[in-house]
């Protein structure tokens, strides 16, 4: 009797849990919900949800670069490995009204689960309230989000001031006496940008200046004319013996533009962040000195995560991801292995 009574009450404890989550038009945002524990309702599936009943939606911001295209394909293979009910996936071409619009497309289905990568921090709490309101789990994925915690299930991704930080602290072992160098940042308003900016400034030896900075947008594209246009202002070697980059794409895209003008990209001290095989290759080739890891193979723990959500299980709210520093005394060994 006493069994069927404690069972009688975690089904009741259940049922009142999904139905705040289906009447949450009415909700006010719930107080950021510590460690471990469940801010949103559950899927009616519960707590048997299995990936084949699981409806997630990826309004992926763009396909900027190496890094971006091989997020996408882990979010993709892992959904197809997993065999989830259906993937809506859409590209915003770095665009945040592109995002909000796939969002609002996708809570309008009424997803189970969406994972969002946010190409900017700021500006997301009307769509994440209207998430909230339906009851639609959200999980922040790779880049952060300025708005309240309470808005979202949870963040995974990298710790982006980590990042600047471990490059700050190359640009101090290589240079003890100091230096002037360049800063070539990601997109403006981005928790990638915005976080390893921070980090750099915070570790970076106060005999190290940094001469300028500017965004290359975290593509080849537009980093090649920015650093075109550094060259017109600095001579290399003199005005400046280094340069933070804030993703491989835009540290290739900077050194065709040095090699154009003549100057030996292995000459400067030239820090990367992102790991993938275009800045592995750039080691092996002595253009970059080290190349911060910052991992895009995101999709089993955000899947597993969608289904923890949908089954009402707790889940972390913070995940970030173990990463590394990579040397060019190791690169051509390690390249092969690379997964992107
Ligand atoms: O948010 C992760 C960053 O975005 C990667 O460093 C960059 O390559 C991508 O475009």
């Amino acid at each position: 009797m006493k069994i069927v009574r404690s069972v009688l009450m975690t089904v009741v404890i259940v049922a009142v849990v999904a139905a705040c989550a289906s009447t949450a038009t009415t909700t006010a945002p719930q107080e950021a919900a510590p460690s471990g524990s469940m801010p949103f309702g559950a899927a009616d599936c519960a707590p048997d949800c299995t990936y084949a009943d699981m409806t997630f939606c990826y309004p992926q911001l763009g396909a900027e670069s190496d890094w971006r295209t091989a997020n996408s394909a882990s979010i993709k293979e892992t959904a197809q490995e997993l065999g989830i009910k259906q993937l809506i996936f859409s590209d915003a071409q770095q665009k945040q009204e592109n995002q909000i619009s796939a969002m609002r497309a996708c809570i309008q289905q009424g997803v189970n689960v969406i994972g969002l990568p946010p190409v900017v921090e700021d500006g997301w709490e009307a769509v994440l309230t209207e998430a909230h309101n339906a009851g639609i789990p959200v999980i922040i994925v790779d880049r952060s989000v300025s708005a309240d915690p309470s808005l979202y299930a949870a963040h995974i991704g990298s710790d982006m001031v980590l990042e600047g930080e471990r490059a700050a602290e190359e640009f101090n072992k290589h240079f003890p006496d100091g230096a002037a160098i360049l800063e070539l940042s990601g997109t403006t308003g981005s928790g990638a940008a915005v976080g390893r900016a921070e980090g750099f400034r915070d570790k970076l030896n106060a005999n190290i200046t940094i001469l300028d900075s500017q965004t290359g947008n975290f593509t080849r594209a537009e980093a090649l004319p920015v650093m075109q246009a550094f060259l017109r202002k600095y001579e290399a070697g003199t005005d400046f013996q280094g340069i933070f980059i804030h993703n491989d794409d835009m540290g290739i895209g900077a050194i065709e533009a040095l090699k154009a003008a003549g100057i030996n990209p292995g000459d400067l001290f030239i820090v990367s962040v992102d790991g993938t095989r275009g800045g592995f290759q750039a080691m092996v080739d002595g253009w970059f000195q080290a190349d911060v890891e910052c991992n895009p193979l995101l999709g089993p723990q955000v899947l597993e995560m969608a289904l923890k959500l949908m089954n009402g299980e707790p889940v972390d709210r913070e995940v970030l991801t173990n990463e590394t520093v990579y040397y060019p005394d190791n690169a051509a060994e390690l390249l092969p292995t690379r997964k992107y």
